[in-house]
């Protein structure tokens, strides 16, 4: 067995080390430099309580990103240095951010351990490779990122670090190869053990859902599907999933080998860059190659988002958890007894309300940020919940779950389709949503994304949209330059949250101007970009009439849409004339 001895490793703090919405999002090449990884890893286990770093399990993995494989091994000997008891790696460093959560919370080693935490390597729905963005985060023992008060705690102990602890005898752990390795310390024995990256996430999921209804609804010769990573790691579960357990055709999965680098492209799966999905699904602007599959569904880097797509059709976010959660009850054995509550966060549009209120349901609006849910969650007040950023999820674990919600879309397909397998026609995605909107009425959406804008003018755009909030009249007046039909805005303000769990308070969490007719424009700058800032314009318009619902989005917002970019000034500030993105 390999001793070790523990080096204390001089050091200075780097600047800038602070973790966001999601963990530390920086290039791989500000992640490379000397300490720069050592000093965050360091800084997050002064950071923990001792218990949860000595004699602890520990998960470490992530999407495969470039830079992932380095990261582990040095995560690793820095964790044994620091007394860790053993270490959880999914075989070549590869968990989803959804299955990292299920580990933490379902897994029990040979010798009944069960991890306290994670770091989790990914930068989510950023590219990744040499010249692009890593990222890490931790996640508690919950399974869930880490609350702020830790999160404020590593970065302070980032502006003060002066040593870092490390074990530079243990080699370098094979991680392709299922298996122990173990070593002998100055505090006692330390593992790393590497194991399947699927196995307790699919247990997990059978739990969930009633597998052999999916089954007979994708071995229906009419159903057919297609399901895109987009080289993330999603691309496993899929396999393992759709392919090995559901019975899907392998020729259904697209971009499912995980790579480094993401294939060279956008890991998020929106309709602009879920390219080649949307062209199949007959969404691209160029006619598909046959008839398009009748479900699609895509996610992104560490396989937490989501997009569902029916053919030629795409469902919002918004709308997909409102559907889920109005059909959850019937069609998903895990929530047969009913469900404790919906969540959605302030964003996301109100479609999800309407189902609250028909079902009686307990329902909460939140910021941006899945951690908010998580709250919620462990209080027992939430069983679904949602985002606009295309991430959908449940209390079966504490992040969002892109696989999550493609299997949720298939038991409802499959519940709806019970009797229809060996009939004429299927109930589509589309009927589906269609059905919806006939019953609860629609909520049209779209977001505009000003992408890497100067961070400057980005301050400046949101100041100005404050400071024209203390003047409704002027507000109005601006308004009806634009079209007489335009309601007029009667609240404008930032969203502010009190946690009703814990009682903490958010402020500032999106700027809001709310319309006499329940429309809603939002505008929020990104958390989670690496360069510049993200401007995020939310633009929500509600039709209770059926016989309106059908309409085009873009059609349909278009006066709101005018209305956001005037009053934004949006020209004026960023210099753009049209979004990065539009979704
Ligand atoms: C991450 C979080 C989500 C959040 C999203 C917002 O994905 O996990 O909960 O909705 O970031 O991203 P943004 O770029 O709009 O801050
Ligand atoms: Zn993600």
């Amino acid at each position: 067995m390999v001793m070790f001895m523990v080096t204390r490793k001089e050091t200075t703090p780097f600047e800038g080390q602070k973790p966001g919405t999601s963990g530390l999002r920086k290039k791989v090449t500000v992640f490379k430099q000397p300490n720069y990884l050592h000093n965050f890893v360091q800084s997050t286990f002064n950071a923990l309580a001792a218990d949860q770093v000595k004699g602890a399990t520990i998960v470490v993995s992530g999407d495969g990103r470039y830079f992932s494989k380095d990261a582990i091994q040095i995560i690793i000997k820095i964790a044994a240095a620091n007394g860790v008891r053993r270490i959880w790696v999914g075989q070549n460093g590869l968990l989803s951010t959804p299955a990292v959560s299920a580990v933490i919370r379902e897994r029990v080693g040979a010798d009944e351990s069960q991890a306290t935490g994670a770091f989790i390597l990914t930068a989510s729905h950023n590219p990744g490779g040499p010249h692009e963005d890593f990222g890490i985060k931790y996640n508690m023992e919950n399974g869930g990122p880490a609350p702020e008060a830790v999160t404020e705690k590593i970065f302070a102990n980032t502006k003060i670090i002066k040593e870092y602890l490390i074990a530079e005898d243990i080699p370098d752990v094979n991680l392709s190869v299922i298996g122990v390795s173990s070593f002998d310390g100055p505090e006692g024995p330390f593992d790393v053990e590497v194991f399947d990256s699927t196995s307790d996430y699919v247990k997990l999921m059978k739990t969930i859902f009633d597998f052999v209804s999916i089954q007979k609804l994708l071995s229906c010769p009419k159903f057919t599907f297609c399901y895109d990573a987009l080289h993330g790691v999603a691309g496993i579960y899929a396999k393992r999933i759709f392919v090995e357990e559901l019975g899907a055709n392998e020729n259904s999965l697209i971009n499912c080998t995980p790579k480094e680098d993401f294939g060279g492209g956008h890991p998020d799966p929106n309709l602009t860059y879920a390219k080649e999905l949307v062209a199949r699904m007959g969404l691209g602007k160029s006619s598909p190659q046959g008839e398009p599959p009748e479900f699609g569904a895509a996610a992104d880097g560490d396989a937490d988002r989501n997009m569902i797509l029916g053919k030629r059709f795409f469902v919002t976010p918004s709308d997909s958890v409102a559907i889920i959660a109005a059909n959850a009850v019937q069609a998903i054995p895990y929530f047969n007894s009913g469900l404790k509550g919906v969540a959605r966060s302030m964003p996301t549009s109100a479609a999800l309300d309407v189902v609250a209120k028909k079902l009686h349901l307990k329902f909460f609006e939140v910021p941006t940020g899945w951690k908010f849910f998580g709250n919620l969650m462990d209080a027992g007040l939430c069983s679904i919940c949602g985002e606009e950023s295309f991430g959908t999820g449940s209390d079966h674990i504490r992040e969002k779950d892109g696989i999550w919600a493609v299997l949720a879309w298939l038991s409802i397909l499959a519940f709806r389709n019970k009797d229809k397998l060996d009939g004429e026609k299927l109930v589509t995605v589309e009927d589906i949503v269609l059905q919806h909107w006939a019953t609860h009425g629609r909520h049209y959406y779209t977001r505009y994304d000003y992408e890497n804008v100067d961070a400057g003018a980005a301050k400046e755009l949101m100041a100005h949209l404050v400071n024209q909030q203390s003047s409704l009249p002027d507000v109005n007046k601006i308004i009806k330059e634009i079209g007489p039909d335009v309601p007029n805005v009667i609240q404008a303000d930032e969203f502010e949250y009190k946690d009703p769990v814990d009682g903490s308070i958010s402020k500032h969490q999106g700027i809001r101007y709310l319309f006499e007719d329940g429309s809603r424009l939002v505008f929020r700058l990104s958390g989670t970009g690496s360069e510049g800032a993200t401007i995020r314009v939310y633009i929500e318009q509600y039709e209770e009439d059926s016989m309106k619902t059908r309409r085009d989005s873009q059609a349909a917002l278009a006066p709101l849409v005018d209305v956001a970019l005037k009053l934004s000034k949006m020209q004026e500030f960023t210099g753009r004339s049209a979004p990065t993105v539009i979704t």
